[in-house]
């Protein structure tokens, strides 16, 4: 009587230990900015991802993102100015990189892993659509699960995104608001992806 119980038991703590042990979910945020834009909208994603429990978030500029940080990350955020209509080349040099280093990691890329892009430009509509629908199908074609943002009319969105030359220039407190609610957004369903999926 007593060794089924004791047996019970123990079970039950090795059960409890395994999933305290349990690493947490890691994020990558790696952005590119030239003159501060859109590194102030990654600082607001990275909040926003930091108020979701159990989320470690690596946080670096494209050009110091390793192959170690692309191939732990179980979701990658990509933040990016628009230049001419597209990513920049240093973003898109990045997106290249993460192709890479999955795929020298092994043959499911981002399986399992959850994507998204944000981005800041000059003028509203010359561009930034087409440069995160560039960057979404990238990640769509290295196998992500895709993660939009959610506007201030409470619309599905690609992504967050700041409109950087209007008067005052810069970024505005309900962009980044919405940095915000992104980043918790992104880090909530990468951690509800995670269990439900095996790499
Ligand atoms: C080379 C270059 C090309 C640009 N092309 C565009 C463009 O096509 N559309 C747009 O709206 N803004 C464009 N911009 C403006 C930037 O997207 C905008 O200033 C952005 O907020 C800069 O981000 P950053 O401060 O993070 O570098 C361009 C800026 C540069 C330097």
């Amino acid at each position: 009587m007593v060794r089924p119980i004791l047996r019970i038991l123990a079970c039950t703590l090795l059960a409890a230990a395994a999933a305290g042990a349990a690493s947490p979910v890691r994020i990558l945020i790696a952005y590119h900015s030239r003159t501060g834009n859109t590194a102030k909208m990654a600082a607001a994603v990275r909040e926003g991802a930091a108020s979701v429990g159990d989320v470690e978030i690596v946080f670096r500029k494209v050009a110091e993102v390793t192959a170690e940080d692309i191939v732990k990350a179980d979701g990658i955020v990509l933040g990016t100015p628009v230049e001419w209509g597209n990513l920049s080349a240093e973003a898109k040099g990045f997106l290249d990189r993460v192709g890479a280093a999955l795929g020298k990691a092994g043959a499911t890329y981002g399986e399992g892993r959850t994507a998204a892009v944000f981005c800041t430009a000059g003028s509203p509509s010359n561009g930034q659509e087409m440069e995160r629908l560039y960057a979404i199908a990238a990640f769509l074609a290295m196998r992500f699960v895709v993660v939009g943002g959610v506007n201030q009319e409470c619309f599905g969105s690609l992504g967050p995104q700041a409109v950087t030359a209007g008067k005052p220039p810069g970024v505005t407190d309900g962009e980044r608001a919405e940095a915000r609610r992104f980043g918790e957004r992104f880090a909530r369903l990468t951690r509800q992806l995670r269990p439900a999926v095996a790499r």
